[in-house]
């Protein structure tokens, strides 16, 4: 099948190489042309395992191509995916490259004898392909739907599992307008072996939120509880969530055998979730319920709780061992999760710009994301004092920041912490494995 992507970012990108793996022929379209000439001379442009040799295999085998020009990708393709962004404008989505994406296949539609199907993969509130993508292509190409076909296919990947997720996914959702453009989807994902949803667009579009939105109400709640068992005292929010995580019905016992299942990594306390997707996904259904006159009065909470969660380590901090004004502190994972190079909606950005305005002297690290993490600091960046490697640093610090769960940052250990302070925000260590550092974390304030 041939298939157009429309947006080459994370998604569009992996996307495009995975349907080509799969045998496809994919067109990768971006209007960076830096993008499409990385891609074309075969070198990925994000940081994913797997990528690289999977980019290598498939623009070889001549089934992958990137370019700037759109009207040159749809000459030959049935289906058509946007994978444009979708980022958040004062808690709204902006739907500003998804619009511009639909007028510009509307305008090629105009020109074509050819019937093909447009699918909005990017993440987009409910009703949007059924009313602003199908306007604008309507008004774009002065036909109307039927001459065209139209869908919604929501992306599940997760940063950093983005391939593995791609290719082995839990679900596909067929969200469609028409027969055309669901048999134009079956045939895509036929290569792949997994339930598969027949709804119409909106509930695609749905089921993306809904199923972030839960997931951020299990981070907020856990922390909400966490900052509880901290202000009480006396109390490990570890021993309690690992309590909580042994009822049977979050961990349920199969023959005789207790399963641990993934959502549980949602049920950990840490300084909040961030990432390119959970922030603006949750704020974004918030305000589209809030428009249509329901309080949304969950969704509030969890953005809430999340926004103050990164201050909870420096009020810690402070409350613990003192002022940070003329202190040092190492600040050790930028990316807002480990196997990513993606910072945007980091924790350590609000933690390091916090550090910051108290005075302190920041020294930061991380193994891939630093160049990312300096551009969206902006002129600030200046301030702080990037490594390139941190081991030996570790003795210049008075408070050292374990802020992304990268592998080697648990080897904290084998360096010289005595009597250093360590905040330990994501729960890598155990306390006693550092009994020669004073030990804190989020959910924990021991005698
Ligand atoms: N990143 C994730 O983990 C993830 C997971 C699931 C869903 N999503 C959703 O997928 C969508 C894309 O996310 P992303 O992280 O890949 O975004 P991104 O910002 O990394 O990439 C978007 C790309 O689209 C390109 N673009 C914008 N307008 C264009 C146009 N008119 N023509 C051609 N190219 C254009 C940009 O240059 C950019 O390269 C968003 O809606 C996001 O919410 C993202």
């Amino acid at each position: 099948m041939n298939i157009t992507i429309v947006g080459t970012g994370y998604v569009g990108l992996i996307s495009g190489v995975c349907l080509a793996a799969k045998g496809h022929h994919v067109c990768c379209v971006d209007t960076n042309s830096s993008t499409v000439q990385r891609l074309n001379s075969g070198h990925p442009t994000i940081y994913e395992r797997g990528l690289p040799e999977l980019l290598t295999e498939v623009h070889s085998s001549g089934r992958f191509r990137a370019t700037t020009e759109l009207e040159e990708a749809l000459g030959s393709s049935e289906i058509v995916l946007i994978a444009v962004g979708t980022p958040s404008s004062n808690g709204e989505i902006d739907l500003d490259q998804v619009r511009t994406a639909a007028r510009q296949i509307g305008s090629y539609i105009k020109a074509s004898q050819r019937h093909i199907s447009i699918v909005v993969k990017s993440t987009v509130v409910p009703g949007t392909t059924d009313t602003v993508v199908k306007e604008e292509i309507e008004k774009a190409s002065g036909k109307q739907h039927g001459d065209f076909g139209l869908g919604m296919n929501p992306e599940f990947l997760r940063e950093g599992n983005a391939i593995e997720d791609f290719m082995y996914p839990d679900r596909i959702v067929f969200g469609h307008e028409d027969k055309n453009t669901l048999h134009r989807l079956e045939t895509m994902y036929a290569p792949w072996q997994t339930e598969k949803l027949h709804v119409n667009s909106r509930t695609a579009e749905l089921i993306k939120y809904s199923n972030n939105a839960l997931l951020a109400v299990q981070i907020s709640a856990i922390n909400e509880i966490a900052n509880l068992a901290a202000a009480l005292g006396g109390i490990d929010i570890m021993d309690v969530a690992r309590g909580v995580h042994l009822d049977k019905r979050w961990s349920p016992i199969v023959s005789d055998r207790r399963i641990t299942p993934p959502i549980l990594t949602y049920l950990v306390p840490g300084c909040g979730f961030g990432g390119s997707c959970f922030p603006k996904d949750v704020q974004a259904i918030r305000t589209q319920g809030m428009r249509l006159g329901l309080p949304m009065e969950m969704l509030n909470a969890v953005l809430a709780v999340n926004e103050s969660q990164p201050q909870q380590v420096i009020n810690i901090i402070e409350k613990d061992t003192g002022s940070l004004a003329g202190r040092t502190a190492l600040v050790l994972g930028l990316a807002f999760k480990p196997d990513t190079d993606d910072v945007r909606e980091s924790a350590s950005l609000k933690i390091i710009a916090s550090l910051l305005a108290k005075g302190s002297h920041v020294l930061a690290h991380d193994p891939i994301a630093t160049e990312n993490f300096k551009r969206a600091m902006g002129p600030s960046a200046s301030q702080v004092e990037f490594l390139k490697s941190w081991r030996e640093r570790v003795r210049d610090a008075d408070i050292i920041i374990l802020a992304t769960q990268w592998p080697e940052y648990a080897e904290i250990n084998s360096t010289s912490i005595e009597g250093k302070t360590i905040f330990d925000a994501r729960r890598m260590l155990t306390p006693d494995s550092v009994a020669c550092a004073r030990y804190l974390s989020i959910g924990r304030r021991m005698a």
